[in-house]
């Protein structure tokens, strides 16, 4: 069905959505174990790089970093990073992988959750976000906050997985039963992007189904 099939186990992409962070905090020891996770992030951050023009002066967030695996694999390509995520053991993944000179020097770990907070007033040129956006409880405002993050000119890169019939999470998941296209194009757009493109990202193998992953472009 696409260029990269791939095999991901069963355990690791939970079962809620919203702002109980309890699961993400005890996975984020393992995260990384999973071969199929850090492959994910090194083809997104591969197609994100194939895309737009990097380089030394680009500056980076990514929302949702988990254990900043995107981050990880776009640093040599961009400059100064910031990445952000509300589980308190990702976050502490993350700061193991600064002090081990895994995620360069300097990089910045906030606790951003825009469901709730307030926008951070600093903008970027890059903001890229990953399996994240079908957790969040409102859209429309988290979408605008990162429009509100992004510099003009500057560019969003969103994956997530294509629609699918709730059985990602199975029963219990308070979260988006992945994106429509067309309807997550329009949101963008209302939000204030232009220019927003989708191409397939992955394939998530998972209880012996394939899910798609989508990455969408969109300039502010
Ligand atoms: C499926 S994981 C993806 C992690 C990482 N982006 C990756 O691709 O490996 C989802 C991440 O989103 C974070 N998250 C959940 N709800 C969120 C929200 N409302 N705002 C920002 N991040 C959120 C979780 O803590 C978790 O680290």
């Amino acid at each position: 069905m696409n260029d990269h099939g791939h095999g991901e186990h069963d355990h690791g992409e939970h079962d809620h959505g919203g702002h109980a962070h309890g699961d993400f905090d005890e996975m984020a020891t393992t995260w990384d174990d999973d071969p199929a996770k850090v492959e994910r992030a090194r083809i997104v951050a591969e197609l994100i790089d194939r895309r737009l023009e990097l380089g030394p002066a680009t500056t980076l967030f990514e929302y949702g970093a988990g254990t900043g695996l995107v981050a990880q694999h776009l640093a040599p390509r961009v400059g100064p990073i910031t990445v952000s995520d509300p589980s308190a053991g990702m976050r502490a993944a993350m700061e193991a992988k600064v002090a081990e000179g895994t995620l360069p020097t300097g990089t910045r770990i906030w606790t951003t959750d825009l469901d709730v907070d307030r926008v951070p007033g600093e903008r970027f040129d890059l903001v890229a976000t990953v399996q994240v956006l079908h957790h969040v409880t409102d859209l429309p405002r988290v979408l605008a906050g990162l429009a509100a993050m992004t510099s003009p000119g500057g560019h969003l890169a969103v994956c997530d997985l294509e629609q699918e019939d709730g059985s990602f999470h199975g029963d219990g998941f308070g979260g988006h039963h992945g994106f429509d296209r067309a309807e997550l194009d329009r949101q963008l757009r209302d939000a204030g992007f232009v220019d927003v493109t989708f191409e397939h990202a992955y394939d998530l193998r998972k209880n012996d189904h394939d899910y798609p992953l989508f990455l969408a472009f969109a300039t502010r």
